[in-house]
């Protein structure tokens, strides 16, 4: 997959890029990201690319003119049309949902702000615009590394195969059960004993138990959509019954 990604501080993304997983994602080709200076495309001795807003207010705007010459020579610079997105706050939540269908592009361009917004043209370039979620970051950065994290440890061969269907108990829509290693007794704290009895099909059904009740306990709001059959459904309805009830008393 390749990912574009347009910005005015470049200088972030090394780092991350280079390290880790993401750096052997793209030191073996199964990620090949390239990050574009905003700047390069300004044409003023400042390099200027954020202005005033229109109708006053605190802040500055990030301009048209550098954004648009941007997109379009980035576009040009791969056979494939990139899939345009727009990291910014008010975008589409991004979940895992969303990374699975990003991840299946061919090639993304990340178009990243800074600045208390765009202007608002800037928005007719982008098929998307994604958000990583309810806060204000001081610029669209840290999102598009976010994006970028979340699509490449899809990317075929990136995970071992373990990795890979660990995935998948994800896009059930369920947290994950939870882990423990060696040792089986640690500051007088015990594993659950099904985890130490080598009964595998004991140790799944634990396990998928595990997460149908922390998911009711901890992310109600991911019950409804799901993949639960009949029991399990019934299962953490009831737990998030009783805890509303004990909640309201
Ligand atoms: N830019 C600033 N805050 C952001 C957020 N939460 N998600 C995506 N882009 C952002």
């Amino acid at each position: 997959m390749r990912v574009d990604v347009i910005t005015v501080v470049p200088g972030m993304y090394p780092e991350v890029l280079g390290t880790s997983i993401l750096g052997r994602a793209i030191a073996t080709g199964a990620l090949d990201v390239s990050v574009h200076d905003l700047r390069d495309w300004t044409d003023d001795r400042h390099r200027t690319t954020d202005d005033y807003p229109f109708g006053g207010g605190p802040g500055m705007v990030m301009k048209p003119e550098p954004v648009f010459r941007a997109v379009g020579s980035v576009r040009d610079m791969h056979p494939a049309r990139p899939r345009v997105v727009l990291v910014c706050p008010q975008g589409r939540p991004l979940d895992q949902g969303l990374v699975r269908e990003l991840a299946t592009e061919e090639r993304l361009l990340l178009i990243c702000g800074r600045y208390e917004g765009f202007d608002e043209r800037i928005r007719t370039l982008a098929d998307d615009e994604i958000s990583i979620g309810d806060y204000v970051l001081t610029g669209g950065d840290l999102a598009a590394l976010v994006v970028i994290d979340a699509v490449a440890r899809l990317q075929p061969g990136v995970l071992g195969h373990e990795d890979s269907a660990h995935d998948e108990s994800f896009s059930e829509g369920l947290l994950e059960y939870p882990q423990y290693t060696r040792p089986a007794e640690f500051n007088g704290m015990g594993v659950p004993e099904v985890l130490l009895s080598g009964d595998h099909a004991r140790i799944a059904r634990w396990r998928r138990a595990a997460a149908v009740e922390r998911t009711a306990i901890r992310r109600p709001d991911l019950i409804e959509s799901a993949d639960l059959d009949e029991d399990e459904r019934a299962h953490a309805r009831t737990i998030i019954e009783e805890r509303k009830r004990t909640q309201d008393d």
